[in-house]
Order: structure tokens, then sequence, then C-alpha cells
């Protein structure tokens, strides 16, 4: 699997890079997507083979620390690019006329830069809870890697502080993210809808139907065990859906959005033609 995933988000950011027909904004997108979606299971998947072929299963601080703040990083830039593109394919349905105005090559880089920085410091505000914690030696946690949500769970000090700081780290990284995502569909559906002709409603459905269905593996999964585990105790719970959400949807995320798009498919059979 994890194999296919890197191979599979490899091979859109080469489809993406060397055919100058893609070069439009949803492609930049997407092609940022894969390359977050290969750190995401770079950070957790790797280690987790060498814990399965050495029979350990043995972190240290300072590696789970950096485990946890890369998969923050990386979680966080999927989860922002995820909302970008939502606005993306908002803009292209509902405001045609203006897409080239307003997704022009540098508001789309910028769209980029800032998801970037909005991860770093999401990532170094999970770090700051966690290194808040002075007892955290010897702990057992229900899972393949760090995850931050079962790490800020591991503090029972109650500690006020960093409660508050983990509600606003949610609300910041989760809620809004979601809301964006939410209100652009709202829109996208609404004038769906308003297309006269049966065919036109099915095609515009069509196309943005693949990115709603990442949307809701990934959101739904990552949701489930971040409030999950702050709530249930089952370790089974979370740790399945750990394993959807870190290997699952990155591996997935380049079928959905390739095998039924003719543009990238175009390109990929070009670049093998090229090739052999
Ligand atoms: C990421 O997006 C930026 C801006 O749209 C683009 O210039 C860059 O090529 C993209 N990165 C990859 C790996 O495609």
């Amino acid at each position: 699997m994890y194999l296919v995933t890197v191979l599979g988000n490899l091979l859109i950011i080469l489809a993406v890079s060397c055919d100058s027909h893609l070069h439009i904004p949803m492609y930049f997108f997407l092609s940022n997507l894969s390359l977050a979606d290969i750190g995401f299971t770079s950070t957790t998947v790797p280690k987790l083979i060498v814990d399965i072929l050495t029979h350990t299963r043995v972190i240290s601080y300072v590696g789970c620390l950096t485990q946890m703040s890369f998969f923050a990083v990386f979680g966080c830039m999927d989860d922002m690019l995820l909302t970008v593109m939502a606005y993306d394919q908002f803009v292209a349905i509902c405001h045609p006329l203006l897409y080239p105005v307003i997704m022009n090559p540098h508001h789309s880089g910028f769209l980029v830069v800032l998801s970037f920085l909005f991860s770093l410091l999401d990532s170094q505000l999970h770090n700051l809870i966690v290194l808040q914690f002075t007892y955290f030696k010897d702990e057992v946690i229900s899972n393949f890697f760090c995850n931050p949500a079962q790490l800020l769970n591991l503090d029972c000090s109650d500690n006020f502080s960093s409660n508050i700081l983990k509600y606003i780290t949610g609300m910041l990284f989760g809620f809004f993210p979601i809301l964006g995502i939410f209100l652009s569909y709202y829109k996208i559906v609404y004038s769906i809808l308003r297309i006269p002709s049966p065919g036109g409603k099915f095609k515009a459905f069509s196309t943005c139907g693949f990115h709603l269905s990442v949307v809701f593996l990934f959101y739904g999964t990552s949701i489930g065990v971040y409030f999950g585990s702050a709530v249930s105790q089952s370790p089974t719970n979370c740790l399945v859906a750990s394993v959807i959400y870190t290997l699952v949807t990155p591996m997935l995320n380049p079928f959905i959005y390739s095998l039924r798009n003719r543009d990238i498919k175009r390109s990929l059979s070009r670049l093998h033609s090229r090739k052999f």
C-alpha cells in the first residue's frame, strides 16, 4: 500500500509538471496535495514497517515529537489544500467568467504558501501543548504512530491553558476548513441545481463528486479519531480509523482524482508514448 501510494502520487506530480496543458491552478493544487500525501504516509509507514521487521514497538521521546510534528504539518497541509480545492471548484462553477482573474498564478501560489504556513503553525501549537508534559517518559500509545490527538489526551492533569489551546487548535484547523468546504459546496450545489439540462447537471455533479468523496473519507475518519479519542477509550476503533486516514485515503486520492479525469489520463498516455 505504501508503494502504491508513493508511486501513484509521484505519477500525478510527474504528469502535472511535464504537461503544459495541466499548468492551471486546479492541477497545481492537486500535485501539491499529492506531495503532501507522500509526506503524510512517509511519516508513519516506514517506522511501522521497521517496527514490524524488528519486533520492537518503542519510539524515543524526540522521535515521537518529530513524528508528531511532521504528521501535523502534512496532515494539516492535506486539510488546507482540500479546502483550497473546494474554493477553486466554487469559483470555477459559480463564477466562471471571473475564474482567470481570481485564480491567477499569484493568487494560487499565495494560497499554497498560506496553507503551508498554517500547517507549520498547527504543528508548532501541537508541540507547544505536548512539551508542557513533564512526565512523558514511559507512556503506551495504543496506535502505530505518535498520533497528535492521542498525545494531547495523555495529558490528564487538566491543565487549563493546555485545554484552551487544544480547543483553539481544533477549531482553527478542523472547524474552519470544514466550514469553508461546506460553504463552497453549498454554493456549488445551489448553482448546479439551476442548470436546466439534466446532462449538464450530471456532468457538473460528477466533476465535484470525486473531490467530495475524498473530503468525506479524510474528514470523517480524522474527526472520528480526534474527537473519538477524547470521548471513547476503544483503541480498536481508533486504530481502524487511523489506518484509513493515514494509509487508505492518501492511496485512493490519486485514483479518485485521475482515473475519472480525462485531462490527467490523456497526459499520462502522452507521457507513456513519449517514453517508449
Ligand atoms: C504547488 O503549487 C504551486 C503554486 O500553485 C506551484 O507553482 C507548484 O508547482 C506546485 N508544486 C508541485 C509539486 O506541483
